[in-house]
């Protein structure tokens, strides 16, 4: 007796290669890198000679990158059991470079301080560095985001899982760090195996990104009724989003505050830093604008890949 078993798309005539979530794939396995091969040669250095506000920001900076991958790596597994669960195997093949992707991010961050906190007889308590908001991010809002796909298959518990992860973590939070980072080190030569490795990164979440549009278009137009969901939920995390920003830069400028020497001039610092945070706020709220958009285009064209070459 023959038996025919649908599970199996190898005995089906094989892969789509034709779909987006392929091309991700095929990219990323091109595209591999190693942490463990970056030259973190000067890093140690160039944070010797900063001052220890510079050291401070940095630190927060960096930390914040860190447990936001380490987050991540740990938080994908559902949506990858979820995909596979539903026999989408382009897709799964995709997510199992993308938590690839995840591991040796949250390696490179870890190795960075490795390298920057040898030989120091007081290793920083960089848990301490955290802000509530952080907090309810990464330990609170992404776990249970991702986690209800253990329960729940709904479209609208897929979206919640992307739109978080993706869209918010991936989109926002990660880019606007990005951002930020090139904006305070850019102009200047240091930390050159940072400066690396956020390429590198930066170069995976792209296709993560690209991914996370793909499958929110997919279920908006399989399901267009969530689309008042993805508008709720994306509400929400843009105040998620403003807290978050708000909480670091109150953190950062109450110690700068807190180590000013006498001849800074306090109404000027205040304009500074309050300036400065409207620049990061309006680069965040603009991401997060544009997320939405991407994801709305599925409301009107069946064609869901249109415009996501350039993301990958
Ligand atoms: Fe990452
Ligand atoms: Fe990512």
């Amino acid at each position: 007796m023959t038996t025919t078993n649908t599970r199996h798309m190898t005995t089906q005539g094989g892969f789509n290669t034709q779909i987006l979530p392929w091309r991700l794939y095929q990219k990323a396995k091109k595209l591999t890198w190693d942490p463990a091969t970056i030259d973190y040669s000067r890093e140690k250095a160039d944070w010797d000679s900063r001052e220890d506000g510079m050291k401070r920001l940095v630190a927060r900076l960096a930390t914040t990158f860190m447990i936001g991958e380490e987050a991540v790596t740990l938080d994908i597994v559902p949506l990858l059991r979820a995909i596979s669960d539903e026999g989408r195997i382009e897709e799964s093949l995709f997510l199992t470079t993308f938590l690839g992707d995840e591991a040796k991010h949250a390696e490179f961050f870890r190795t960075w301080f490795d390298i920057i906190e040898d030989g120091s007889s007081e290793k920083m308590d960089l848990e301490a560095l955290l802000t509530d908001s952080q907090r309810r991010v990464f330990d609170d809002e992404l776990p249970h985001a991702m986690g209800r796909l253990d329960n729940d298959r709904s479209p609208e518990a897929f979206l919640d899982a992307s739109l978080t992860y993706n869209h918010f973590v991936e989109g926002v939070l990660a880019m606007t760090g990005y951002y930020t980072w090139d904006k305070m080190f850019s102009m200047q030569d240091v930390f050159p195996g940072m400066r690396a490795g956020l390429e590198m990164v930066q170069r995976d979440e792209r296709r993560h990104l690209a991914y996370g549009t793909y499958l929110c278009r997919r279920i908006v137009a399989e399901h267009p009724e969530t689309w008042p969901f993805v508008e709720k939920r994306m509400a929400e995390l843009r105040e998620l989003g403003l807290k978050f920003v708000d909480d670091i830069g109150a953190a950062i400028f109450d110690e700068f505050r807190a180590n000013a020497g006498p001849g800074v001039d306090a109404a000027q610092f205040e304009a500074l830093a309050q300036g400065i945070m409207a620049e990061f706020t309006n680069y965040g709220q603009d991401l997060l604008t544009r997320r939405t958009e991407a994801i709305a285009v599925a409301r009107t064209t069946s064609d869901i890949e249109g415009g996501l070459e350039e993301d990958e």
